[in-house]
């Protein structure tokens, strides 16, 4: 057993899920007006509301117990103090550096790394702001109209999550299109629209050796040069944001056009440095300045918030809640925003990425669960495809809402009325999955419509709801790049808490080697076919279907 499911405070709350076996949120609810209050807080521009929880005071102050069990105080001191963290790498773990935005040193092996990571910002800003004044031109001497962000992962979702979310912010006549996916049809349906003398293509891989995004970039720099022909021309159309100077240099960008960040930054956490430069260009240095602020002002609170006060130490502690003594295997992320609805993408890698792991630090087997499978749309169009499930299936899948009190497009009959419809569904949905519906409130209703007493019984059990079904709501006044820097910082700093509770390391991610080194071996075999016995028959088979169907 490990140390975790063999301690006193899981054995506490494991003893504590059974007491409260038979507890119903709405009598809860019901038995105490103050409950709202007690269980909300503010944070960092952002309000959450976690009372329709399965919890009670105890409930929490047991979590809190683990916490502190786990010392998650120290390991959040840990991590923004640069120790080395991510054991299994060797690297602190410091994107909270990328945004800190007060006079306080950062130290990596006892050295200062702020003074590099704002002139990183500094660069950024100028070049930025050189495309969007249309100062920087193509080597035909027009201004950049489409800036193509190459990258996959971590070099991908945040800055397309961040760029979507941000769209009312965005410069009018620059467009961005980000590429990922090795399937060539995703470069191909891009350029179909874009022109090469106008073109800019931002290639961002970390490592520079991704082979999804060095396959995409070779392919766009021959679609540029099948028109502007002279290699020299490269320069004017590609940069590159990088650790890797070598590789990318080898690629043909001169490192005067790449933008560095470090070995510190975890690619998933990795929008807040260079690799947030379409953000940038999209939204301008001033607006990404306030995305920064927004992250560093829920980095504040995280670090010096009590545990019982920590917003993202209450939401990591209730996906743990879940996990391991409710047994829920997902959980679902609802964004009520349009602007939002590829956060659910980013938080998968986040989350999963992050804490999709078996081994406690130590390199143990652990003996209990650890991250859940995400999922999420934008309400309320989820409400029409998977609620059902959320509400009558046989999984307990905990919810976060995420809604902001106004809107970017206030359009409807009257001002802001699609707004007030949007808003009126989530706090609906989160009541319904809170209070569910009784047999009896089901007779009642059919009854009073006029149903004869037979159809009614007939109909009650498919029509009742059992709720108690959890779920948190987040609010914010507006989605702003600040709003949007505080709530990806709570869901990294929720996602880091977790890591800490299970004694797992949330920063490496050895689980997607094995495919890619196998998609190495199977590349130069899929013309020839593999030599005997080199694979399963499944795999050698469908190679061979391949070959013969292409
Ligand atoms: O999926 C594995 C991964 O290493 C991610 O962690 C990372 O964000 C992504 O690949 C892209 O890596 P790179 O930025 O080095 O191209």
């Amino acid at each position: 057993m490990t140390a975790l499911s063999h301690s006193s405070a899981w054995a506490a709350l494991a003893r504590h899920r059974r007491d409260i076996a038979d507890t119903r949120m709405r009598d809860l609810f019901a038995a105490d007006p103050g409950r709202f209050g007690a269980f909300s807080l503010e944070a960092a521009g952002l309000f959450l509301d976690y009372s329709k929880n399965c919890i009670t005071q105890d409930t929490v102050g047991l979590l809190l117990d683990l916490a502190r069990q786990q010392d998650v105080e120290g390991a959040c001191a840990r991590m923004f103090g640069g120790e080395p963290i991510n054991l299994t790498e060797k690297r602190a773990v410091l994107h909270t550096a990328l945004r800190n935005r007060s006079d306080r040193p950062v130290t990596v092996d006892g050295r200062d790394v702020m003074p590099a990571v704002r002139a990183v910002l500094e660069r950024m800003d100028a070049f930025a702001n050189s495309v969007r004044d249309g100062d920087w031109r193509g080597y035909t001497g027009q201004p950049i109209t489409d800036v193509v962000n190459i990258g996959i992962g971590g070099s991908d979702l945040g800055p397309v999550m961040a760029t979507e979310a941000l769209k009312p912010f965005a410069h009018a006549h620059v467009a961005l299109h980000f590429v990922s996916n090795v399937d060539g049809t995703h470069l191909a349906e891009q350029l179909k629209w874009l022109d090469p003398e106008t073109t800019l293509f931002v290639i961002a891989s970390k490592t520079f050796t991704t082979q999804e995004t060095l396959t995409n970039a070779h392919s766009a720099r021959r679609w540029f040069l099948e028109t502007a022909k002279d290699e020299a021309h490269v320069a004017r159309h590609f940069v590159a944001v990088s650790t890797n100077e070598a590789e990318v240099r080898k690629f043909g960008i001169d490192p005067a056009n790449m933008f560095g960040f470090w070995d510190w930054v975890g690619g998933r956490y990795s929008l807040w440095s260079a690799i947030g430069l379409p953000i940038m260009i999209a939204i301008g240095p001033e607006r990404f300045a306030e995305l920064l602020a927004g992250a560093h002002a829920m980095d504040e609170h995280f670090r010096t918030a009590p545990l019982e006060r920590n917003m993202p130490v209450l939401l990591a502690l209730l996906g743990v809640w879940y996990r391991n003594f409710w047994d829920a295997s997902s959980y679902a992320v609802l964004p009520y925003d349009q602007y939002l609805h590829r956060f659910p993408a980013y938080l998968q890698q986040l989350d999963m990425e992050s804490n999709g792991k078996s081994v406690t630090r130590g390199g143990e087997p652990v003996d209990y669960q650890t991250g859940p499978v995400l999922f999420g749309e934008p309400g309320t169009n989820g409400q029409h495809a998977f609620y059902q499930l959320i509400h009558q299936g046989t999984s307990l899948i905990p919810c976060d809402f995420v809604a902001a009190a106004t809107t970017h497009n206030p359009i409807g009959a009257e001002a802001g009325a699609h707004h007030r419809i949007l808003l009126s569904n989530v706090f609906a949905q989160a009541e319904a999955l809170m209070r569910g519906k009784t047999a009896d409130e089901v007779r009642a209703e059919m009854t009073k419509s006029g149903k004869l007493a037979e159809e009614v019984e007939a109909l009650v059990p498919h029509r009742v709801f059992p709720g108690n079904r959890p779920s948190n709501t987040i609010l914010m006044q507006s989605l702003t790049p600040a709003t949007l820097g505080a709530l990806i910082a709570l869901y990294e700093h929720k996602v880091f808490v977790q890591g800490v509770v299970w004694d797992i390391n949330s920063f490496d991610q050895w689980g997607v080697e094995l495919g890619k080194q196998l998609a190495s071996t199977i590349l130069p075999e899929m013309e020839s076919g593999p030599a005997e016995g080199a694979h399963d028959s499944s795999t050698t088979g469908l190679m061979a279907w391949w070959r013969a169907n292409r």
